[in-house]
């Protein structure tokens, strides 16, 4: 299928989406979120464009159209915004940021045999695996050619965060370390795979506000903290999500065998949950739709549901106290709304 004619949905504001919590700001600081992002969507729409192959224009931005939260393109605008924001800066910023989440997204439904992505077929379902795979290193090239108009600190930073996203991705579902165990290394994971981009999202945006070094360094905090908590409630939404609302394949993480916080937790639990549980997945990744079915029910009903409910909990109230050494402000206060929006997109 040419990338012109797949199926594109226009970018619906779902009940996991931060764009509604967005309204919900300082009114002042709404309106400047609003100017920052729409700026973002069309310049980062302008550069993927921008290429001499019709095809790559086309095919580099189905996902970009399709949808997408922007969550990290805001990390970046509102970090900036505890600070002295330069405009130009700050959508630079977002937008190689941005770019590097989305190239991720191509890699990760490759390594998941995903199908379905921002409520529509993936690249690598339209164009297959090779084309997927290049279309997401492509955008890297953009990431890192935008990231070039910061700094090159901006861009040695963008590197090494990279480095920490392949590594978690890499090694989610190999064995623990020695001494560690299954949760700790979920958590060293998410830490890498996700929570890195996050905090390099709110540390660039400290960069593009001109913040004092230690507000950017509690920012980079926040967004670690933050990034582990919103893959918990990405892991929790796998199993508790409507598919239409995801905008992704429900029970991925079962059929794919990766053994996320809420199953970890649901296995340990010791109880008749834990115990058929450990049969379904014993072989590893749940192929069989019935089964999945069973799995996703179990987890669902199983009261070590709970524990994971805390777990994020804690994540997101660590990303709170991270900002203890930022300056009270209207994007400081929406900072904090954004580690109880993480937490409510769960329920
Ligand atoms: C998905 O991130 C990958 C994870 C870290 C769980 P998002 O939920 O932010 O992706 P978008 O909003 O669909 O782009
Ligand atoms: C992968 O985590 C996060 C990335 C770095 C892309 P997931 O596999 O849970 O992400 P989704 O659920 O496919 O978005
Ligand atoms: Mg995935
Ligand atoms: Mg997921």
């Amino acid at each position: 299928m040419s990338p012109s004619t797949a199926p594109l949905t226009a970018a619906k504001i779902g009940k996991f989406d931060v764009r509604a919590c967005v309204e919900s700001f300082d009114p002042s600081l709404t309106s400047t979120l609003r100017t920052v992002m729409a700026e973002v969507e069309t310049e980062m729409r302008r550069r993927i464009s921008a290429t001499s192959d019709p095809w790559l224009n086309q095919a580099a931005g189905h996902l970009i159209r399709a949808g997408g939260k922007r969550m990290r393109p805001l990390l970046v605008a509102l970090a900036a915004q505890t600070g002295r924001p330069d405009h130009k800066r700050v959508v630079c910023a977002a937008i190689a940021v941005e770019l590097v989440h989305v190239a991720t997204l191509h890699h990760d439904d490759v390594m998941d045999c995903a199908t379905l992505r921002h409520g529509v077929p993936s690249a690598n379902k339209l164009w297959g695996n090779r084309l997927a795979v290049l279309i997401g290193n492509h955008l890297l090239g953009i990431a890192a050619t935008t990231g070039l108009e910061i700094s090159t600190d901006f861009v040695r930073r963008q590197g090494w965060t990279l480095t920490r996203l392949v590594r978690g991705q890499a090694t989610e579902g190999s064995t623990p370390r020695p001494g560690e165990s299954a949760v700790e290394q979920y958590l060293r994971v998410a830490s890498d795979k996700s929570a890195a981009l996050f905090a390099f999202a709110a540390w660039a945006g400290a960069v593009c506000g001109d913040t004092s070094e230690k507000a950017a360094e509690g920012l980079a905090g926040y967004g670690e903290a933050l990034g582990v908590a919103f893959q918990i409630s990405d892991d929790l939404l796998d199993i508790v999500a409507d598919t239409a609302d995801f905008g992704k394949t429900r029970g991925i993480d079962l059929q794919t065998g990766v053994r996320t916080l809420p199953i970890l937790r649901a296995l340990s639990a010791g109880d008749k949950y834990a115990e058929r549980l450990g049969e379904i997945l014993d072989a590893g990744a749940v192929t069989d739709p019935d089964l999945r079915h069973e799995a996703l029910t179990l987890l669902r009903s199983s009261p070590a549901l709970e524990r994971t409910y805390d777990d994020l909990r804690r994540h997101a109230a660590a990303a709170e106290s991270s900002l203890a050494s930022v300056p009270d402000c209207a994007a400081r206060d929406a900072l904090l709304t954004l580690c109880d929006f993480v937490v409510r997109r769960t329920y």
